[in-house]
């Protein structure tokens, strides 16, 4: 006999970990699929960053969604520890953009304006009280941006803590490929999974850069594609740093563990999972160039993932249209981490209360269809 769900969530990164979490409170039967186990993927792969404001580059509303979601992580990172006696490692050091060059100051003057025109904290500071902040900064760094509401957790700790939040909740997790969306006329009704099916009157869609791959076995055409980041992570950091430090595209995230994530690339070259060697010179250079002393500790690993990217790069969020029961999840991007708990919050409330609390307008599946 098929096996059978109220929902089936198709994909354990940190959004589908969010959302079977946030419906099985809701009191649905949810069940997850995921071929790997839990945050494999990109949602491990990333750094960790909530920061709307430094990865931003105008207000609207995909800004204001980053800004609602990071509002939802002090009581979520409480809930998790609470539930699981997982620590998320919830940092709320700020951002510290690095000036090295008069093109970054009118980068940073710039960035500075229009969020403190938007009503977000945006802070120029000079030489001397950045380097009060960040007392290894180098030499070369003239001044810096700094934005303090820009807060990092470590990100695969949060994808194993919403996962075992979301069994304890009795949500099921199954272990497979998901090969089709099965649909009968206009209306879902589940997935297969290898050649057994999972019946479901609801199907969300959050399987991150290999969602097209999978709305395509329902006969549906979605552009998402995978952009691969790398990232080198080094260790044994002598002073602790209290800051996510950005200089140029480059950006360095501290761990409480005295790691440093450096990263990160931005590649269309499909599902092709390599670390190169001179996108990890570059991170290096810039490290060490914006703090000498990392020029001393060991590499601990490189790796590299694929953020789920959507041609206006806006994530997708909502109803399929045409298509009864199918629910997307995905493109979030470069802000997974920071997109999944309000995501998780809106699929619970199109599924469960059946009214967003969000103009979802923006991030429907519709606007790919005309
Ligand atoms: N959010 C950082 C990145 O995608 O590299």
């Amino acid at each position: 006999m098929a096996r059978t769900a109220d929902v089936v969530v198709v994909g354990g990164g940190v959004i589908g970990c969010a959302i079977a979490y946030e419906l099985a409170k809701g009191g649905l039967g949810v069940t997850l699929v995921e071929r790997g186990t839990p945050g494999c993927e990109a949602s491990s792969a990333g750094a960790g960053m909530l920061a709307p404001q430094a990865e931003s580059s105008a207000p609207g509303p995909l800004l204001a969604l980053k800004l609602a979601s990071k509002a939802l992580y002090p009581d979520l990172a409480f809930e998790l520890s609470e539930r699981t006696g997982l620590d998320i490692e919830y940092e709320t050091g700020g951002n510290l953009h690095c000036f090295l060059d008069e093109g970054d100051e009118a980068v940073g003057r710039a960035a500075c304006a229009w969020q403190r025109e938007a009503g977000l904290k945006a802070e120029l500071l000079g030489r001397a009280d950045a380097l009060a902040l960040e007392p290894d900064l180098s030499a070369e760094v003239r001044g810096a941006l700094f934005l303090p509401d820009d807060h990092w957790v470590n990100n695969p700790r949060l994808v194993t803590a919403l996962a075992n939040a979301a069994a304890q909740e009795r949500a099921a997790f199954v272990t497979g490929e998901v090969t089709a969306i099965l649909r009968t006329g206009d209306r879902v009704t589940g997935v297969r999974v290898g050649d057994e099916a999972v019946r479901s009157a609801a199907v969300v869609l959050a399987a991150g850069a290999w969602s097209g791959q999978l709305a395509a076995t329902a006969g549906l055409t979605l552009p998402i594609q995978p952009v691969r980041g790398q990232i080198v992570c080094l260790e044994g950091v002598p002073r602790r740093h209290h800051h996510l430090l950005h200089v140029k595209d480059h950006y360095l995230v501290p761990r409480v563990s005295g790691q440093i994530l450096v990263g990160a690339s931005v590649e269309w070259v499909g599902f092709v999972k390599q670390v190169t060697a001179e996108q990890i010179r570059a991170f290096l250079d810039a490290a060490m160039r914006v703090v000498p002393a990392l020029g001393r500790v060991p590499i601990q690993a490189t790796w590299a993932g694929f953020r789920p990217w959507a041609p206006d790069e806006r994530p997708v969020i909502g109803p399929w249209p045409g298509l009864d029961g199918l629910v997307a999840a995905t493109g979030h991007f470069r802000n997974g981490i920071l997109l999944a708990p309000v995501t998780a919050r809106l699929i619970r409330e199109l599924l469960v209360d059946h009214a967003p609390s969000f103009d979802l307008t923006p991030f429907l599946p519709d606007r790919f269809l005309h």
